[in-house]
């Protein structure tokens, strides 16, 4: 059987693929075509729409393309370009505008066949947060990314997955982007003191079922000028820690390879005591003073550190540890 010839974004994809495996050289027309089973003006008319679309290319004689400039904004072909090459499978959608890319997640996975996707959107119009917050989402140097999974693990892991994603996010920060990283639990990661991303983790769920759950992460990569005024002294950006030297598509494939990597490994063996090794280490809260509003109790004390099921370890004044779930209390106090 004849193989489908590849079309608009795919031959985008893979041009850019080609090119970001050889990224110091320079990839022949000639060779694009054959590679991708398209002709030499199906590949130039493709160079020439992405450039329109924010890309510059060198162009030598006798040598060919080359990638020398990438658009500063979340760009489908590329982030998938850059998915590939990390060898992460998952359906994705771009989108340039959704209410929020959790309720997006959750209505495409729950009328698919799909057992996992991903949306990312340029904008939001009705971005969430925890604890019924609005997550600002109106710049176009930021992540907003959601995960949408049908697990097979029972909704009593719920808590736990939560962690595993926020810390192996963190680490990944931490070692590719040599960036000091903390979680702030339950699921906010910080920088400088600051809270540089969110996360919001929604479950459609029965008694010992998950339909759906949906992972939201909102990470704040190249600094805006829009944040609004109660905002602008709490958060802070990738680029504000240090100069980056890689654009935002490769940090959003970062994440979403990280993610599922993440999911998979959770869903394969849901206990992961080894991993705590990391909650250790990148524990922004522990021995810091805190206080916690358990409904409408007010909790102080220290933080002690985090169990294997994910719950905060709250040490009391008399000496006393409780623990606590993230869905039961909100923190106050001397933290971000
Ligand atoms: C928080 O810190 O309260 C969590 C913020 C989560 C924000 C992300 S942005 C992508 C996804 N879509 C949403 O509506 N929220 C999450």
């Amino acid at each position: 059987m004849q193989k489908e010839k590849p079309k608009g974004e795919e031959i985008a994809i893979a041009i850019l693929e080609s090119m970001l495996m050889d990224s110091q050289g320079f990839v022949s027309g000639n060779e694009l075509s054959t590679k991708i089973g398209v002709s030499r003006v199906a590949i130039w008319g493709t160079l020439k729409k992405l450039e329109e679309n924010g890309f510059i290319f060198e162009a030598k004689k006798n040598k060919g393309y080359r990638l020398q400039k990438e658009p500063d904004t979340i760009s489908s072909p590329l982030l998938k370009a850059y998915l590939a090459h990390n060898n992460t499978h998952i359906p994705l959608l771009v989108l340039d505008e959704i209410d929020s890319t959790n309720s997006e997640a959750q209505r495409r996975l729950s009328s698919s066949n799909e057992k996992a996707l991903a949306v990312v959107a340029l904008k939001q119009t009705m971005g969430r947060g925890r604890l019924g917050r609005k997550w600002h989402s109106s710049s176009l140097g930021n992540l907003y990314l959601s995960f949408a999974f049908k697990p097979t693990f029972g909704s009593d892991k719920l808590s736990t997955f939560t962690p595993h994603m926020a810390f192996a996010m963190c680490h990944m920060l931490n070692a590719k982007y040599d960036l000091p990283v903390f979680v702030k639990w339950p699921n906010d990661l910080v920088l400088n003191n600051k809270k540089l991303s969110g996360m919001l983790a929604e479950a459609r769920i029965d008694i010992d079922h998950i339909y759906e759950l949906i992972f939201g992460i909102g990470l704040n990569i190249i600094a805006t000028r829009k944040w609004p005024n109660e905002l602008k002294d709490r958060v802070i950006a990738m680029n504000q820690e240090k100069n980056l030297t890689v654009g935002i598509n490769r940090i959003a494939a970062d994440i979403i390879s990280t993610g599922m990597d993440t999911f998979l490994s959770f869903a394969k063996k849901a206990d992961m005591t080894e991993n705590q090794a990391l909650w250790d280490k990148y524990d922004f809260l522990k021995g810091k003073d805190i206080e916690v509003f358990e409904g409408q109790t007010q909790l102080k004390g220290q933080a002690n550190g985090i169990n294997s099921d994910g719950t905060l370890k709250l040490k009391l004044p008399n000496g006393t540890i409780k623990s606590l779930f993230a869905n039961e209390v909100s923190l106050s106090g001397a933290v971000t």
